[in-house]
């Protein structure tokens, strides 16, 4: 796949404050076809994210935040643009190689948890590391670490059934940081929980990902927990709208305050 100026390894080698994208998706669009209709819900969108910048991607029901996160983390293929995920093109990748990407680099927290219900809390967050064959000893300690970071050390043989829905997004946010990603991809993560809960869970995100040092990009509909992030993309029928001006200028300096 031809590489289009705005992905042209200078401007991810040199984004700004010296810092480099850790997400490049160039002019990404989606097209779905059903009953002869074609259905675009993605439209035409450029986002990138450098290291440790929040981002949140904030647009009502259906407008394609779902869809647009599955094309950045190569979960999904786009009808046209092409995606850099922490220094890699996506494009020429099989799915093998995308998941071994995304195992190494890449954490994930979703709005249902998706817990493994048969696995104990420590055993969940210890399924990353075994994936990316690092499993053992060492992981169960972190493990049990990163379970006491959020508040359920007590909790370590608990099944996820035996665990309220915002200790079950605790243990998915321990999971999720498991093997020290680079980026962190949240699709409404705190959309099951209620209020008092979600914003327990909204502070560590944003504090693991500060002490981490990871990128986060956060898919919401809250307009409150958007303004926590550095950036705020508004998403409107699969379109950007109101322009994101540091998206198109990849000299400006990503994670500054506009
Ligand atoms: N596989 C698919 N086939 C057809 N349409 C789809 C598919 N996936 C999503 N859509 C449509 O794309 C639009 C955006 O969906 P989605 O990305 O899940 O939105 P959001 O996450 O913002 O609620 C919706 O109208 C949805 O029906
Ligand atoms: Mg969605």
């Amino acid at each position: 796949m031809p590489a289009s100026p705005s992905s042209a390894p200078s401007a991810n080698a040199s984004p700004g404050n010296g810092r480099a994208f850790v997400l490049d998706a160039a002019h990404l669009s989606k097209t779905f076809e059903s009953a002869g209709r074609r259905l675009t819900v993605v439209d035409d969108v450029t986002l990138r994210v450098a290291e440790g910048q929040t981002c949140a991607i904030v647009g009502p029901s259906g407008s394609g935040k779902t869809t647009l996160l599955g094309l950045c983390t190569g979960l999904d293929r786009p009808t046209a643009g092409h995606v850099r995920l922490c220094g890699t093109d996506l494009g020429p990748l099989d799915e093998d190689e995308r998941a071994a990407l995304r195992s190494r680099h890449v954490g994930f927290v979703f709005q249902t948890f998706r817990l493994i219900p048969t696995l104990t809390a420590r055993e969940n967050v210890v399924v990353p590391a075994e994936l990316a064959g690092q499993g053992g000893g060492a992981a169960r300690e972190r493990a049990e670490d990163l379970l006491g970071q959020v508040g359920l050390a007590e909790r370590l043989g608990h099944y996820p059934p035996q665990l309220s829905g915002g200790e079950q997004q605790r243990v998915a946010l321990a999971r999720a940081f498991m093997t020290e990603p680079r980026i962190l991809f949240a699709d409404e993560p705190t959309g099951n929980l209620d209020a008092e809960t979600a914003g327990a869970v909204e502070d560590l995100i944003f504090d693991l990902n500060e002490q981490a040092g990871t990128a986060l990009v956060l898919v919401t509909h809250d307009e409150a927990l958007a303004d926590r992030a550095a950036r705020q993309v508004h998403l409107r029928g699969g379109r950007v709208a109101g322009g994101d001006a540091r998206a198109a200028r990849p000299a400006a300096a990503p994670g500054e305050a506009p």
